[in-house]
């Protein structure tokens, strides 16, 4: 399992240690990767681009926003718990969850509520534009990883 990086165990401790947080390592968000480990997983990328990129970056809203980014707290995969139209309102959900349970600027809102863009709104921000696209190259990554899994099960 992939472990905070420092930047995001320092930035977003109160989040890590959440009993609220820990729920997301029962569902699956794409592949074999759980909705936990693909949040860390961002959290991390966004914290490394960050450092290498020449512009100013706020480290500790990103990370914060990336880490929530898909609090959403259902596994969309069950159509039982899953809510209506995941694909284009689980910013939106996240967001309202990170509100409620996490001291969460209007700013990480935001950027956790456009992070689906172009299926929501656009990113405002640098930090949103950055989370916006790791979040895809991750997920396209996971996906992947999981449909190779899954030949290799049927073919191996
Ligand atoms: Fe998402
Ligand atoms: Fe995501």
């Amino acid at each position: 399992m992939v472990a905070p990086s420092q930047e995001v165990s320092s930035y977003c401790a109160e989040i890590l240690a959440s009993p609220e947080l820990a729920r997301e390592k029962d569902a699956i968000q794409h592949g074999t990767t759980s909705v936990y480990e693909h949040s860390v997983a961002v959290a991390n990328a966004c914290a490394s681009l960050a450092c290498a990129l020449p512009f100013r970056i706020s480290m500790r809203t990103l990370v914060r926003a990336a880490l929530l980014h898909d609090y959403f707290l259902y596994d969309w995969h069950d159509r039982a718990t899953s809510r209506p139209h995941h694909a284009t309102r689980h910013g939106s959900y996240a967001r309202k969850n990170a509100e409620r349970d996490f001291a969460i600027s209007i700013h990480e809102g935001a950027i956790i509520e456009s992070h689906m863009f172009p299926l929501a709104q656009m990113p405002r921000s640098r930090e949103a534009w950055l989370l916006c696209f790791v979040d895809k190259g991750i997920s396209l990554k996971e996906t992947a990883a999981g449909l190779w899994d899954r030949l290799r099960r049927i073919h191996g």
